[in-house]
């Protein structure tokens, strides 16, 4: 099977225990930040003081994932904390291809989400200078809910616009991953999967994450 990159969600892990559960997350390739405003989702996670502990405290390389309706206003404060990949929701900004730019400007890998209702033929402009798509397989806002397999056929698509024009474009999905469909995302073409309930809802949460490498 081809290779993939586990990012564990911290938004299902216990917060009055972060040394420890981060330390428990440590067999992980990335940490994945949902980052979220009370407006563009109807949920509030966590800002700047939270992920400045978490970046003293972890090793492992910040993919932050933004879930706000200003995405811009983030770039710098993320950037200065060390994140090392920056993905936004392409309708929360008007001018995508400057956004991009000036992650990129700020040493980030740049990304674009698409809920599960936006089709990939959206990125057909940008998708060149992206370093990374982020396919959610749940509406965006909450860990724990159900994967939506019509993601599988967004993976396809992607995955012939990427090769077709031989871009370094990786694809991440996000949302009801577990070890039961792991397989299968890994097998489309799948580059990185994000899972939080699904590793920290386990007794073992290596275990979970070499079962979601298909080990
Ligand atoms: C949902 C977030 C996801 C979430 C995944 O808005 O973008 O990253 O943490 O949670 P699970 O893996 O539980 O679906
Ligand atoms: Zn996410």
């Amino acid at each position: 099977m081809p290779e993939v990159q586990i990012a564990a969600s911290v938004l299902s892990c216990d917060f009055g225990n972060l040394e420890r559960e981060l330390a428990a997350v440590s067999t992980a390739d990335l940490l994945h930040l949902d980052i979220m405003d009370g407006h563009y989702v109807p949920n509030l996670s966590f800002g700047q003081p939270l992920i400045a502990r978490i970046s003293e405290l972890s090793d492992l390389p910040l993919d932050a994932h933004l879930m706000v309706t200003n995405p811009a206003d983030h770039i710098d404060i993320l950037a200065d904390l060390g994140v090392k990949m920056f993905s936004f929701h392409q309708e929360c900004e008007h001018h995508v291809h400057r956004l991009v730019q000036r992650i990129k400007d700020r040493g980030m890998q740049a990304g674009i989400a698409l809920n599960p209702a936006v089709p990939v033929s959206t990125l057909d402009c940008i998708l060149p200078d992206l370093d990374y798509v982020l396919l959610m397989s749940v509406n965006p806002g909450f860990s724990g809910q159900k994967f939506i397999p019509s993601v599988f056929a967004k993976i396809k698509t992607l995955k012939e616009m990427i090769k077709r024009q031989d871009l370094p474009v990786r694809i991440e999905v996000d949302g009801g991953v577990t070890a039961e469909n792991a397989a299968a995302l890994i097998s489309a073409g799948v580059n990185i999967l994000v899972s939080a309930s699904y590793i920290f809802g386990s007794k073992n949460y290596a275990a979970a994450i070499s079962g979601l490498r298909g080990l």
